[in-house]
């Protein structure tokens, strides 16, 4: 599925019913909310006559749909975290940030912290066997088993991929944020973080909405434009081998718009896969 997002060619049209709104029948009346995805009755379609006009769909089963279980890519602040927030606000995924959870690591005082941090002060990645565990860990936990995973910033290195690979877990779509360079330092720089809430802000594109909330935001250490250019770099340098690996179910979505039309591309992508799920026989779905 590489390119494009408007290029997904569009799936049979079918009815779905959420289970929290048996009479919001029709697809274009219907929107995914929180656990209300993962609520979904599979529906199939009654062969009849194409000439009898009402709706001919019959609940065939009330198996829930499989989580969803996506990753996340794209350089250094092209919008992973804040598309993160949107997607788990209105998909329900449980959202493991490898570098949230490497900050963690280093708060907690631990010796894999204080070596992480020598790695992220350089813009470099932290060493596998300091990651991959991480990741397992967090990815083998009940609630992402149960709702689904958003993976945001690994792998970033084909031996992490594989790694990922040998524990079985794989991702039904891997999204890449494309943004012009030029663009990512300025959005580094002008980053701040409410600490009480976790929301990520920008000075200037996604201002604080009070006086209270801008006083108390912090900047992360790594947040400067020296440190930028060389996370930039690592960037470069991993990329290609990333992307190869998920070549088959890749989507491009162009992160250089506002945050809503990011947004929008993908979920876009992320309704047609829940659609091609429940359209699938039993023996396709995953
Ligand atoms: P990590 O924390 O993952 O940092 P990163 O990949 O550099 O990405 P960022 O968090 O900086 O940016 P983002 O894409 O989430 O953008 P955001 O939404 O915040 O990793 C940090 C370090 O940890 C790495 O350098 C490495 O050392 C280590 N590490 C992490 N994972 C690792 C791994 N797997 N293996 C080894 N080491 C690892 O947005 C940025 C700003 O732009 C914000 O201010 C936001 O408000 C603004 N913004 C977002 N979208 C828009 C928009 N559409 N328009 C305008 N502004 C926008």
């Amino acid at each position: 599925m590489t390119g494009c997002v408007h290029c997904i060619s569009p799936p049979p049209v079918t009815l779905y019913t959420p289970r929290t709104s048996p009479s919001s029948a029709s697809r274009s009346s219907f929107s995914f909310s929180g656990d209300a995805v993962h609520s979904l009755y599979r529906v199939r379609r009654v062969t009849r006559s194409p000439s009898i006009i009402s709706p001919k769909f019959q609940i065939v089963a009330a198996e829930k749909a499989k989580p969803l279980k996506i990753m996340i890519s794209g350089a250094p602040a092209s919008g992973k975290g804040t598309q993160c927030e949107l997607i788990t606000q209105k998909y329900g995924l449980v959202h493991i940030s490898a570098g949230d959870l490497l900050r963690a690591e280093i708060a907690s005082g631990s010796e894999n912290g204080r070596r992480a941090k020598e790695f992220m002060e350089k813009g470099q990645l932290v060493p596998d066997e300091i990651v991959v565990m991480m990741v397992k860990d967090r990815l083998s936990q009940k609630d992402s088993e149960q709702n689904g995973w958003l993976l945001d910033g690994y792998p970033r290195s084909s031996s992490q991929g594989k790694a990922l690979n040998g524990f079985g877990f794989q991702p039904d779509l891997f999204i890449v944020l494309e943004v012009p360079e030029n663009i990512l330092i300025e959005r580094v720089v002008g980053r701040r973080l409410d600490p009480v809430t976790g929301k990520i802000y920008h000075m200037k594109y996604s201002p604080p909405e009070t006086e209270e909330i801008a006083a108390r935001l912090t900047q992360r250490f790594d947040d400067t434009e020296e440190k930028a250019k060389l996370r930039l770099k690592t960037h470069n340098q991993n990329v290609t081998d990333v992307l190869s690996m998920y070549d088959d179910i890749t989507i491009k979505i162009e992160g250089n718009r506002s945050k809503d039309e990011v947004f929008a591309q993908i979920d876009t992508a992320l309704s047609e896969l829940l659609q091609q799920r429940n359209t699938a026989p039993s023996s396709l779905l995953s």
